[in-house]
């Protein structure tokens, strides 16, 4: 059953991959790791790996394949519990490499939250987000109870620097250059579902449920 699953997020930019996380890690125990938040936390503390990517993130492309599998490693124990896989794999590279380092065999759920790329922007830029509670906001669709703080930590909310419009088009383009391969590799296996991702949150996490077998539990909690 999906619950005792691994689960690998896969979806553009915006398509709600670490909204739906949130939801899952709140209500049903899934420890979530996000390959851009581990990379983002490494900027925030100016560390040598930090400084070494940041450039790379704020302009949207990706960074090597080892230097984030490291990351993720060093990260991420799948003994201990079962994790979302948010933001990896971004590759073909990555998917192998995620099998064999880490997944090694457990049981897995692949889940692509396929949307329309041109509503994409318009998501992201009214994106905020609170580093420290890992709250995710949208100026449209799902804003903070006070303007520009986080409900849950009081703290300061911050709009990404890779959340403007120009470095978006960028990181579309580069999901348009990879996801193909993935979809392709995870579908050969057989573990792949495919979500309406164009969808308001609360049918996501409806249909994002139903595909886990985890549907009618805790559904009218807020994440
Ligand atoms: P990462 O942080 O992973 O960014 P991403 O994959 O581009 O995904 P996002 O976090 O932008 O979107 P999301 O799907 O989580 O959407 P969210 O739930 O926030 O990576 C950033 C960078 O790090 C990369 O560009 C790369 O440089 C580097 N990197 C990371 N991993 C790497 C790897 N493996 N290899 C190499 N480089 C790597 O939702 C978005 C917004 O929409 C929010 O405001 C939310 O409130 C809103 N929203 C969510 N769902 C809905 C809905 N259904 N309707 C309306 N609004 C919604
Ligand atoms: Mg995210």
């Amino acid at each position: 059953m999906a619950r005792q699953s691994q689960l690998i997020f896969l979806g553009a930019p915006g398509s709600g991959k670490g909204t739906q996380a949130n939801y899952l890690v709140k209500n049903f125990g899934y420890k979530h790791v996000s390959t851009g938040d581990l990379l983002r936390a490494e900027i925030g503390k100016g560390s040598s790996l930090g400084m070494r990517v940041k450039g790379i993130i704020d302009a949207g492309h990706l960074v090597d394949d080892m230097t984030v599998l490291d990351l993720l490693k060093a990260n991420c124990d799948t003994s201990s519990g079962h994790f979302i896989f948010d933001g990896f794999p971004r590759t073909l590279n990555q998917a192998k490499l995620l099998d064999e380092q880490l997944l090694r065999g457990c049981a897995t759920q692949a889940v692509y939250f396929k949307m329309d790329l041109e509503a994409l922007v318009q998501r992201i830029t009214n994106r905020r987000v609170a580093p420290k509670s890992g709250m995710i906001y949208n100026l449209l669709t799902r804003p903070p109870k006070r303007p520009g703080i986080c409900d849950v930590s009081g703290e300061p909310l911050i709009h990404r620097k890779d959340d403007t419009e120009e470095v978006i088009r960028n990181r579309i383009d580069v999901f348009k250059a990879t996801i193909d391969e993935m979809v392709e590799f995870y579908t050969q296996k057989g573990i792949l579902k495919v979500i309406n991702a164009n969808a308001e949150e609360n049918a996501i996490r409806e249909n994002l449920l139903s595909a886990l077998g985890l549907n009618g539990v805790n559904k009218d909690l807020p994440y």
